[in-house]
């Protein structure tokens, strides 16, 4: 086996898994006002950045060949139905609309949530079943398909709804194609686990649940890992283009499973915030080399079976492989 790893030539020649910056979707925080970058302490390199920021970030993900940018709007005021989410000038919206408008080419995707708007955290509107409160399903479908055409309206080129709501996919179809937006693909978030690596995303996005917590909507990390294949059927039935297994270190089990039950489907992989700030951190204490385990680290989601990754490497990778 030695003779295969003796010369990089030919380590690089039977290669089989590659990285490159176009696999990379960078996720940007965009909030009000202007000269905005305010560090999120927890995610250290990530900022929550106003509009004009927000463009120089763009600009420089398109210089560097980047995928994309994924887009999560932090609104000023929050309330129980998250209505900035829902409106054509909501923080989101007025985001991609200068967006697109700087840099047209680059691809630009919305994540379609409610957390992020309201007050109570929930990724929809409450209500309460035997006693106790859950996010009411099928009013969050009603507004989810809302939220999607204020998105497209605005320029969106990928819709990807993060809400784990049962038909959230078939809803936001239907009123994308009712809007004259059959044209625009959807990014499932459809197998997303309840994770505590999202912890520090929470801070960065303002989204924490201020009750309770998300195990209710989104799936159980002990549950029959099959479960995964069968929301990843239901999605693709109601329309979903692509897919998308979360976090990512922690399931890559998971990933290589939907990467074999559905092949030529595309699949992503996010690698979340809390992945990124542990080898931060351990980096910050010189544990490890934040490069290495990195590089290492996305090579190996590539390699489970995700065809472009979420994350917050994204212009790094690029620097790095170019370096
Ligand atoms: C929900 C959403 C979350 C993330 C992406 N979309 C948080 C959650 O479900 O609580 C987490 C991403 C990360 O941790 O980097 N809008």
């Amino acid at each position: 086996m030695r003779r295969l790893r003796h010369h990089p030539a030919v380590r690089k020649l039977v290669a089989s898994t590659s990285l490159s910056p176009a696999d990379c979707v960078l996720p940007l925080f965009v909030c009000e006002g202007e000269g905005v970058t305010s560090p999120i302490a927890s995610m250290p390199g990530q900022a929550q950045l106003s509009i004009d920021r927000l463009i120089t970030e763009a600009e420089q993900a398109q210089e560097l060949g980047l995928g994309g940018l994924i887009l999560f709007g932090i609104p000023s005021t929050k309330d129980a139905l998250g209505s900035d989410s829902t409106c054509e000038d909501g923080i989101i919206q007025r985001a991609v609309r200068a967006v697109k408008n700087a840099v047209p080419e680059l691809l630009v995707m919305t994540d379609v949530c409610f957390c992020e708007y309201t007050d109570h955290g929930h990724c929809g509107p409450l209500t309460e079943i035997d006693g106790r409160t859950e996010v009411n399903n099928d009013a969050t479908l009603e507004l989810l398909g809302r939220q999607a055409v204020t998105h497209a309206k605005s320029g969106a080129d990928v819709i990807a709804p993060s809400g784990m709501m049962d038909g959230m996919v078939g809803a936001i179809r239907a009123a994308l194609d009712g809007a004259n937006f059959s044209h625009l693909p959807i990014l499932s978030y459809a197998a997303k686990y309840a994770s505590a690596f999202y912890g520090p995303f929470r801070d960065a996005a303002e989204s924490a649940p201020q009750f309770g917590d998300r195990r209710g909507y989104q799936m159980d990390f002990a549950a029959n890992p099959d479960q995964a294949l069968r929301e990843v059927a239901f999605d693709l039935d109601e329309g979903a283009d692509m897919i998308m297994v979360k976090p990512a270190m922690a399931y890559l089990d998971i990933l290589a499973k939907v990467r074999a039950a559905f092949p030529g489907v595309p699949l992503a992989a996010y690698h979340v915030s809390g992945e990124y700030s542990m080898i931060k951190a351990a980096a910050a204490s010189d544990w490890i080399d934040e490069r290495s385990i990195a590089l290492e680290s996305l090579t190996a989601i590539r390699r489970a079976g995700a065809d472009f990754i979420l994350t917050y490497w994204a212009k790094d990778v690029a620097r790095w492989l170019s370096a």
